[in-house]
């Protein structure tokens, strides 16, 4: 079928280096690029000029990313960010042996990077650190700050939230990752409470964790009054029924 050429590149990038302090592709990863190959003709659709990555870790997102712009020879422009050195020479290496041209830049978050990219970004992809776990693990050198999120696993995840917002453009797009524990229906409604509407892309349970990616766009005519009052499990439900279930370890024979 057309609309799988060239999924396979996406799906076969090559892992040319790893350190290890610097997160490995996983379930997580590869559900995001799951949803991004999903979305694959609004995106193509959406022309990004300019996408961004949030926490690079080995670049397989980013990587991913353009490859699916790539197909129609977007010509879109690339920058990520690792609070990770390590993390960010691995992307390097990944994006050029893919023949991927991008700005790294290791910060924390997008520090630095407000005024330059204030409403700039067309496509925003976040597979945060979202594990719960005590507070005083996040941020900690190497690798655990690939996944520690604190309480409920939403200590950075609530700090990027403010940047995305302050960085995406008026036709913006985020994915991002996250957990049941995170509380993912309180993220949206929170986020639709500043304009935003989101979609479950793809929903995944693994052995381990049950995963949701989910995309946020602006929304002009988000009615924000009275959204305090939808309860928790209806706003979930109305998401989930949007969304086609998955509930196994990726298959690349099968999701792509
Ligand atoms: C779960 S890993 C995801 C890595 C990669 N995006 C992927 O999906 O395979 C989270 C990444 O975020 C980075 N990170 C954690 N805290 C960060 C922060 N405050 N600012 C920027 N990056 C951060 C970590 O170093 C790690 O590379």
């Amino acid at each position: 079928m057309a609309s799988h050429k060239g999924l396979s590149r996406t799906a076969q990038i090559r892992l040319v280096s790893s350190h290890e302090e610097v997160y490995e592709p996983c379930d997580d990863s590869f559900a995001l690029v799951d949803a991004l190959l999903a979305d694959r003709s609004n995106l193509l659709e959406h022309h990004p000029k300019l996408c961004m990555e949030i926490g690079c870790g080995s670049g397989y997102v980013i990587t991913s990313l353009a490859l699916i712009l790539r197909q129609e020879g977007h010509g879109s422009n690339y920058i990520a960010t690792d609070i990770n050195p390590h993390a960010v020479k691995v992307t390097t290496e990944t994006l050029k042996a893919h023949g991927v041209d991008a700005e790294l830049i290791i910060t924390d978050i997008a520090s630095g990077l407000e005024k330059r990219l204030a409403g700039l970004v067309d496509v925003m992809v976040v597979n945060p650190p979202y594990v719960p776990t005590p507070e005083d693990e996040v941020g900690a050198e190497g690798i655990t700050s690939s996944w520690a999120g604190g309480e409920n696993g939403r200590s950075v995840i609530d700090r990027i939230l403010p940047v995305a917002e302050h960085l995406l453009s008026e036709k913006g797009w985020l994915y991002m990752v996250t957990l049941t524990a995170n509380n993912p229906s309180e993220i949206c409604v929170q986020m639709r409470k500043k304009g935003y509407a989101s979609k479950i892309i793809i929903q995944r349970s693994t052995e381990e964790e049950s995963l949701h990616i989910i995309k946020f766009w602006r929304d002009f005519d988000t009615e924000v009054d009275g959204i305090a009052d939808q309860s928790d499990s209806g706003f979930m439900g109305y998401l989930l029924a949007q969304v086609p279930l998955f509930s196994s370890r990726r298959d690349n024979s099968s999701n792509n």
